[in-house]
């Protein structure tokens, strides 16, 4: 969508209020429908109590994905869960947030908790938990102390604690500040985390819904999954699912970074194309610059080209292009960004915060981070050009969790689309672009 085109009319859910000053205050939040769908469940207030297979009934409905990478949808997920039976069950939020260029769960935590926290009492409502934790990224001090302040407010009004509203419901929520780590965003590292050990990814099956945290039946749901729970109880599935695309529904926060002239959160209805993400929402290229590729969903994901960008924002239609809507973290990169320099920096990370745990991804991140360093800055040899058309496939599929694919997605895909820029490096000992890269 060109400059000038007609801007995309749509009803936000997660950032509806978002710019409300002091939204994280309990009150604030009450002023703008908070703890709504939570006193239509539970409450029952001039209306029956809602059961809890009648809230899931709904998230069912409304066609809710996963939207901390891998779109599972989030209904399905609950019902993993095994029939009670008296022992605990845990519902644990994945706040790590690690995924490059990916920063939208930092704008809810910080400015709207209390659309998480109801949330989360809902999503424990309906799959019977009565335990919660939120795993927040090891640097998300501040946020941690938002969302610690709005935690006991909740508990203060009764939102949290014993026999929430006289349901007869329990629901206990705490934070957990994690280590620092990339690996800790994968969902069983993190309960290796939150259990007090190093995160080291856990063999599947079994998998956390069966035995998760403290081997007891466990959801994991990323912060903006559960944040979407209020507006769907309060508005109903079918609404939340007439805002998206078939297969999935709702709005999505896309994180734009990069060679952009307005890189932020941008809420837009799922399946929006790229094209009105980029011109609309982030305002085009940089003066006097042009696009070159776009990463649609965090550094993990395979990079699209500009003859892609009508492709509509949603699961399927990226991956059937060869990339991921993953996170949504959209990294732009225009005619000024060498693809080396990007796939180096890109590698850099993935090595570094490799576990260690299997050799695939331990020993090839490091022998690609070392061969692109060499390429990039001008010492690379036709052997290094042939590990980088070599190494990545043996990667990708054949490592102990997703990391190894995740380290892999954009080298391949440079690989594919830019693979004169790489020759170009050898042969000429130099940056051909003269470009950096970021
Ligand atoms: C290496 C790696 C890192 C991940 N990091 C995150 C993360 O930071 N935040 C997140 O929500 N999910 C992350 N995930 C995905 C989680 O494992 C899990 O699928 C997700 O939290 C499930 O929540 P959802 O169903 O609501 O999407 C990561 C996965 C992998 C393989």
């Amino acid at each position: 969508m060109p400059e000038g085109g007609a801007a995309t009319a749509f009803e936000p859910v997660l950032f509806k209020d978002i710019d409300t000053p002091e939204l994280y205050r309990r009150q604030v939040y009450e002023a703008h429908e908070g703890y709504a769908a939570l006193r239509r469940a539970l409450g029952g207030e001039g209306s029956e109590r809602m059961t809890p297979e009648a809230v899931l009934e709904e998230v069912r409905v409304s066609n809710l994905r996963g939207r901390g990478g891998a779109g599972f949808p989030t209904a399905r997920k609950w019902q993993f869960l095994p029939p009670p039976d008296g022992g605990p069950r845990y519902l644990v939020c994945n706040a790590d947030e690690s995924e490059p260029g990916t920063f939208k769960d930092h704008e809810i935590l910080r400015k709207n908790p209390h659309m998480l926290i109801e949330g989360m009492i809902l999503a424990g409502y309906a799959m019977r938990a009565t335990r919660g934790f939120i795993y927040l990224r090891g640097e998300f001090a501040q946020p941690k102390r938002v969302v610690d302040a709005a935690i006991r407010e909740a508990y203060e009004a009764g939102y949290l604690g014993r026999d929430i509203l006289g349901s007869g419901f329990d629901f206990d929520l705490s934070t957990y500040l994690g280590a620092g780590a990339y690996i800790c965003g994968e969902e069983t590292a993190l309960l290796d985390s939150l259990e007090g050990k190093r995160g080291f990814p856990r063999l599947r099956p079994p998998f956390p819904a069966v035995a998760g945290l403290y081997g007891r039946p466990t959801v994991v749901n990323n912060v903006e999954t559960l944040a979407n729970v209020p507006a769907i109880v309060r508005r109903g599935g079918a609404w939340f699912a007439s805002l998206g695309t078939e297969r999935s529904g709702g709005t999505k926060i896309f994180s734009i970074s990069g060679r952009v002239a307005r890189p932020g959160n941008y809420e837009y209805p799922m399946g929006t194309p790229l094209r009105v993400l980029l011109y609309e929402a982030a305002g085009g290229p940089l003066p006097g610059r042009a696009f070159k590729a776009v990463i649609p969903g965090g550094g993990s994901a395979g990079l699209l080209v500009p003859s892609q960008f009508d492709l509509p924002m949603d699961f399927e239609p990226i991956a059937q292009a060869g990339s991921m809507l993953g996170s949504a973290g959209v990294i732009v990169m225009d005619d000024s960004t060498c693809m080396v320099r990007a796939a180096t920096w890109l590698m850099e990370f993935y090595a570094d915060e490799s576990c260690g745990k299997c050799t695939p991804c331990r020993e090839g991140t490091k022998w690609l981070e070392m061969a692109l360093e060499r390429i990039e800055t001008g010492r690379g040899t036709p052997d290094d050009l042939e590990l980088l058309q070599g190494l990545p496939g043996q990667i990708l599929g054949n490592t102990f969790c997703g990391l190894g694919d995740a380290a892999v997605g954009f080298l391949m895909s440079a690989v594919r689309h830019f693979w004169p820029e790489f020759e170009a490096h050898v042969a000429e000992g130099r940056c051909p672009s003269g470009g950096d890269g970021r």
